[in-house]
């Protein structure tokens, strides 16, 4: 027998997808105004209301032949199967892998959504990218459309293939925006939250390859965007290790993905000097924050995800209670995700060599660096949970233990007084992968670190390095 929640669950799913499936199918043929229409629209309200309340979110995804609802397999039973074809052969024809939507979507709005999704005439290839535009000019912001990827979605392939396709991903996410807004057009924050969407999901499941990608990928060419979405990922997995709710940490990754957008009005010879900045660049820089706040307030639609990002984007810089910059008068706190950001942010800038700094600075020497100015510039116990979140060598590091061997780092223990003790995987060649908990051994085989290794330094060891974990 199952568990009555479990049984009330799947009822209220089954209640979502027939209403939804009754709205679509009314949409066609009844127009907006009409009683039926507007009643199966109200019903698909309540129906999704419910969802959201006891899961946070109603996300329809697709694979080759399935359907899944905030991540869990949809079973078909014979008198839900019209629907479930349905429902997957109207994804299918659009080219969607995935249809979410968020919280806070009112009637007028969800009935845009539906009328758009059922008249939409896909015949073109590229019927999604113009369905995603009308979404954006009738202002329907809770409902994210993702393509579908075969590739992903059929073989979901390994963890770390996936970690590593989300990554890049991201990456592009960022060049994308970063371009386009180049060349004076709008920032698109809705495909940027796309491509975050996935990542969070992953995060979700497990926060291992990503990590291990944040802490050790970078790109020296293209610093401004791996820089841009390792902040993203630390910042993702930071939050879900102070415990944000999963609504938070989609709209926190966007923030963090953006937030140095506003350095486009910095000439990339400032960017990438090796020599001190004159004053007039000095005054650019110190603007980048302001301008990266009035990018994203040009973006069409207004949405939490723009709002958080302009936040972040002008907070990041300014220290708790605006010791920093820029000053804003009568400003007071930063928000919490200005004050993730602005941790990670520094962390990671710490961390890569840059032209000015060729050597990049290992974790306690950047943990000593921020320490110093923990109270002014960071909050000092968000700092503290930082460090210990991060540990001394961080998720997906490779170091040397006291006995030589090698070994990977898993998982950090999650105390300060031990923040030099993670669990560790030696390496497979010499110790068949085990698992080590550092900081629970007996005392007579004081296994420990001695040694963290340097991070990749160019494309070749990067690859080795992804081999690797
Ligand atoms: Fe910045
Ligand atoms: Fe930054």
């Amino acid at each position: 027998m199952s568990h009555p929640s479990e049984t009330e669950q799947a009822e209220r799913r089954f209640i979502f997808l027939t209403t939804f499936y009754v709205a679509l199918r009314n949409a066609r043929t009844f127009e907006r105004n009409s009683a039926t229409a507007q009643q199966s629209i109200a019903h698909l309200h309540e129906a999704l209301s419910r969802i959201h309340r006891y899961e946070g979110i109603a996300a329809l995804r697709r694979s080759a032949n399935f359907l899944t609802l905030n991540g869990v397999r949809l079973k078909v039973s014979l008198s839900g199967l019209d629907i479930y074809h349905f429902l997957l052969n109207e994804m299918k024809s659009l080219g969607l892998g995935g249809i979410s939507i968020e919280p806070g979507i009112d009637l007028a709005e969800l009935e845009d959504a539906v009328y758009l999704l059922s008249r939409f005439k896909a015949e073109a290839q590229d019927a999604l990218p113009l369905l995603g535009e009308e979404c954006q000019r009738m202002g329907v912001t809770h409902v994210i459309l993702e393509p579908y990827r075969a590739s992903e979605a059929d073989s979901r392939g390994t963890p770390k293939a996936q970690a590593a396709g989300a990554y890049h991903r991201s990456v592009e996410a960022v060049r994308k925006a970063w371009n386009g807004a180049s060349r004076g057009l709008a920032l698109d924050v809705r495909s940027v939250k796309r491509a975050i969407h996935e990542t969070v999901e992953m995060a979700l499941h497990d926060d291992f390859y990503l990590r291990s990608l944040s802490n050790n990928l970078r790109d020296y060419d293209e610093y401004t965007f791996t820089h841009s979405v390792n902040v993203s990922l630390l910042s993702i997995s930071f939050a879900m290790y102070l415990g944000a709710p999963k609504r938070a940490l989609g709209d926190l990754g966007v923030a963090a993905l953006l937030h140095d957008i506003g350095k486009l009005s910095v000439p990339q010879e400032a960017l990438r000097a090796e020599r001190p900045l004159t004053e007039s660049e000095w005054h650019l820089m110190r603007r980048h924050p302001i301008e990266g706040a009035l990018a994203l307030l040009r973006s069409p639609g207004i949405s939490k995800a723009a709002i958080d990002s302009m936040a972040v984007a002008l907070e990041h810089h300014r220290g708790v209670e605006g010791a920093g910059y820029p000053t804003v008068k009568g400003y007071g706190k930063s928000t919490i995700f200005g004050m993730i950001v602005s941790i990670v942010d520094c962390y990671d800038a710490l961390r890569t060599p840059r032209p000015y700094r060729p050597r990049s600075i290992n974790p306690v020497e950047a943990f000593r660096v921020m320490l110093a100015e923990a109270g002014s510039k960071f909050d000092p116990l968000l700092l503290r949970r930082f460090i210990e979140f991060q540990g001394f060598f961080p998720v997906g590091s490779f170091v040397v233990l006291n006995d030589g061997r090698a070994a990977i780092v898993c998982a950090q223990s999650g105390a300060l007084d031990t923040v030099d003790r993670p669990t560790v995987r030696i390496a497979p060649s010499e110790g068949e992968g085990i698992l080590v908990n550092l900081a629970q051994q007996g005392s007579e085989s004081d296994l420990h670190i001695v040694k963290l290794r340097r991070q990749p330094q160019s494309q070749t060891e990067v690859e080795e390095y992804v081999a690797m974990i």
